[in-house]
């Protein structure tokens, strides 16, 4: 399937588990892909892993915590690659584990910043361009923590909600433009993301046993739900949060 062939998608968080999936997913499909992230050796790493996949996928440093190099970036990626079709606004972070009452108030600042006001200031960036050209598709990177809640994680939590919020809003906004906005909501993927907080293959056989669907989600599925919201396939869809959770949230 070639559904981006002429296309240009930015992805943040792109040389992560499932930003990394997400860029070659797009490229595949013949996307030009500009791919964000502000861990520079993380990004030569999947860069060179790309390259060897026989992609040619663009590397850009971003911190996407910071709203005017975000801009700039957008921007910048805009003037040479002359379009913006699709942006992926995956970048985020777990944070600590601890009761809310007991929960390091840094850390609270921090998730929010790197889950939420980086999604709003990367929309803010996107959306111009998008409405210049008459269409366009975002893709926020939510999570089941979206929809439902486990304990010691309120602020993950909170900021997943909010992703979700942020995206039926801008939805709203920008229908008429042309401009599509969704969220997807993964359940649990192993990567570096979940290496820490989900160390042992025990506690993944237990999470696996709570899905529907047999195992647990890989990162190609995650990118392949999100190639989809991001195609002419899903040219009614906007507003939605699209889970990709084995059936985890049906119980
Ligand atoms: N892995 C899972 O089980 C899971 C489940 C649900 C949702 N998610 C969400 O998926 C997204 C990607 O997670 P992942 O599993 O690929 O994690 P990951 O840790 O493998 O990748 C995250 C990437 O984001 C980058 N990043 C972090 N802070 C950044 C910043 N300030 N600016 C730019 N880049 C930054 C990191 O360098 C890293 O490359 C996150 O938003 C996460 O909340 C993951």
């Amino acid at each position: 399937m070639q559904r981006y062939a002429g296309k240009t998608v930015l992805v943040t968080g792109a040389a992560g588990g499932l930003g990394s999936a997400m860029c070659l997913r797009f490229a595949a499909e013949g996307a030009r892909v500009a791919a964000l992230d502000v861990d520079n050796l993380r990004l030569e790493t999947a860069c060179a892993q790309w390259r060897e996949l026989g992609h040619n996928i663009r590397p850009f440093l971003l911190d996407v915590t910071d709203a005017s190099a975000f801009k700039r970036q957008v921007e910048s990626i805009v003037e040479e690659f002359g379009r913006l079709d699709v942006a992926v606004n995956n970048a985020g972070m777990g944070g600590d584990m601890a009761p809310l009452a007991e929960y390091p108030l840094a850390t609270w600042e921090r998730v929010m910043s790197v889950n939420v006001s980086s999604v709003f200031y990367g929309m803010r960036a996107q959306i111009p361009t998008m409405c210049k050209q008459g269409h366009g598709a975002i893709i926020n990177v939510a999570s089941i923590m979206g929809s439902i809640a486990m304990p010691s994680i309120a602020p993950y939590v909170a900021s997943k909600h909010a992703v979700v919020g942020l995206t039926k809003g801008a939805a709203l906004d920008y229908g008429r433009a042309g401009v599509r906005i969704n969220a997807v909501g993964p359940s649990f993927v192993r990567t570096g993301f979940t290496a820490s907080s989900l160390p042992d293959d025990s506690t993944w056989d237990a999470l696996a046993d709570r899905h529907a669907l047999a195992g647990t989600a890989s990162p190609e599925d995650i990118a392949a739900t999100v190639a989809y919201l991001g195609s002419e396939d899903a040219r009614f869809v906007t507003g939605a949060l699209y889970l990709v959770d084995g059936g985890y949230t049906a119980t």
